[in-house]
């Protein structure tokens, strides 16, 4: 989706489709429209108070030639123009209209004065993200994308804020692209692949020469190295496990990196402890916390972001076979702590926790923070809009409550005490993979990961109900069915310094 900006009059343009905001509460008006003739006002009028600018509420009015645009579409931006998501889902459902109408261009009115450049971002964000459509594996393919005309100043801050937001929408869009690849086509080795052409961009962005390198290690290796999680979990499928670490320099040589890591099950049968069969295909989205560190890769060698940035993502596809690892089995892993195997369906935690474990030893980063559809238990606490966070740091914890409140990324701290990580004790080995029964599902696998490091700051993100549309998914334009890239933006915002009050999206 191509994005231009043009400061003009709204009422100059010469647009198949005018699409202008409105606020909810009084009587609601389009912002920024100007005045317009008599006849056509009252029509106008009369389709932003059908809005009620009711966020995601929206109304086309055809002008039959008394203005220069042929229609105009209003869209509710809800009662507070200024909460984060505002714009970003009237944009998404007014690019979606745009697109329905088979235009070849819209035209939005991007509100001026103070905070112009996070409305403008919004809209660029809102709009590319649901344009998206997974129609690679379809005959009849969506409508080609209509293209995005901001109206709106041209200052420095706002063409800055546009061009960020196209590569930030760019990176979620990636993301939701290859999560949604069916098992079938998704290996660890495609994943490997798909890692190595985002290195190979790597210099894409501002700042020129290529400052991404890509190393992957495979089955011998890992196995030599002593990541004892990664090759028992990957041990009973064909698709033979990988380990992927994307490294990015931005920052000072020699300054910590953050690291970042992501669950990549490419598909999660459960193993020996295999899953009922409801719902099991919905397990290729078990990669999704993987999928989100490389769309932040390719984000921040885009971006130029300046710091030191390192993604690791584990990779494996858990299956039952005659070379599985089973219940009862005591692995070693890449800590050097031994673990109990009690569920060989718990096997995001056995992964991350090498990967984990490398990266501190590695890396020495100045945090950790990982990505893990890890624990239905997630879904039963919080439910399918909200991600669960646990870390043992509360000023990173902080940061990203406020990273969530600039990007409308939803997530909710759990606890992890000394009781909890008692629960994972085990009577033969250092831990088990397993808590006690059903209790407190989430934190047990957290204080599994715990468990794997030191004391570096890190935050864990258990994006189990969020990473893909599920039933009890509130509907947004810009997460049509499938995988959302939950995280992306998120973490973005915080690299970006948006979590310690500074720039957000
Ligand atoms: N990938 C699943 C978690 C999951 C399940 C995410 C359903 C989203 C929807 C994970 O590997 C898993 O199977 N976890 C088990 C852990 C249990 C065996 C301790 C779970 O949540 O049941
Ligand atoms: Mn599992
Ligand atoms: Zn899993």
């Amino acid at each position: 989706m191509a994005v231009k900006i043009l400061d003009v009059d709204p009422l100059e343009r010469r647009t198949r489709m005018l699409c202008a905001f409105v606020q909810e509460g009084g009587r609601p008006r389009p912002l920024g429209l100007g005045r317009l003739g008599a006849g056509v006002a009252k029509a106008v009028r009369q389709a932003a108070a059908e809005t009620g600018g009711k966020a995601g509420r929206v109304s086309v009015v055809h002008t039959l030639g008394t203005l220069r645009a042929e229609r105009i579409l209003l869209a509710g931006v809800g009662g507070d123009a200024s909460s984060p998501d505002a714009f970003r889902l009237a944009s998404g459902r007014a690019a979606q209209r745009a697109r329905e109408a088979g235009v070849p261009e819209f035209s939005v009115i991007v509100p001026g004065g103070p905070g112009a450049e996070g409305r403008a971002a919004q809209v660029v964000e809102g709009a590319r993200m649901s344009l998206f459509s997974f129609d690679r594996y379809k005959r009849e393919k969506a409508k080609a994308d209509p293209e995005l005309v901001l109206l709106a100043p041209r200052s420095a801050a706002v063409r800055r804020a546009v061009s960020d937001a196209e590569r930030i929408a760019d990176a979620v869009v990636f993301t939701k692209g290859i999560a949604n690849l069916p098992p079938n086509d998704c290996s660890p080795a495609t994943l490997a692949g798909i890692a190595r052409a985002v290195a190979g961009g790597g210099g894409g962005g501002r700042g020129g020469k290529p400052r991404m390198k890509c190393t992957v290690m495979s089955k011998p290796q890992l196995k030599k190295l002593g990541f004892g999680g990664i090759t028992a979990v990957g041990g009973g499928s064909a698709n033979e496990p990988r380990l992927i670490v994307l490294e990015y320099g931005g920052g000072r040589r020699g300054e910590r990196p953050v690291a970042l890591v992501g669950k990549a099950v490419t598909f999660d049968t459960g193993g020996i402890s295999l899953k009922p069969g409801d719902k099991m295909d919905e397990m290729k989205f078990d990669k999704c916390g993987g999928c989100t560190v490389l769309g932040v890769m390719k984000a921040v060698a885009e971006l130029g972001v300046r710091r030191n940035v390192v993604g690791l993502v584990p990779s494996v596809e858990n299956m039952p076979g005659g070379e599985s690892y089973r219940p009862g089995d005591i692995v070693r892993l890449y800590s050097g702590k031994t673990a109990e195997i009690l569920n060989t369906d718990a096997e995001g935690r056995l992964i991350l926790a090498d990967a984990m474990a490398y990266a501190e030893k590695r890396y020495s980063p100045e945090a950790i923070i990982d990505f893990a559809t890890l624990t239905g238990a997630c879904i039963v606490a919080l439910g399918t809009n909200v991600a669960g966070m646990v870390t043992n740091d509360d000023g990173l914890g902080g940061a990203f409550m406020r990273s969530s409140r600039n990007t409308a990324e939803e997530i909710w701290q759990l606890p992890l005490r000394d009781h909890h990580m008692e629960m994972i004790r085990s009577d033969v080995a250092d831990v088990k993979n397993m808590g006690t029964g059903r209790a407190a599902g989430t934190i047990t696998a957290a204080a599994f990961l715990r468990e794997a490091i030191g004391d570096t700051p890190w935050a864990h993100f258990d994006i189990a109900g969020v990473a893909w549309t599920q039933a009890a998914t509130k509907e947004k334009p810009y997460n049509p069915k499938g995988a959302t890239g939950f995280g992306v933006r998120l973490v973005l915002d915080y690299l970006s310094g948006g979590g310690r009050g500074g720039r957000g999206q």
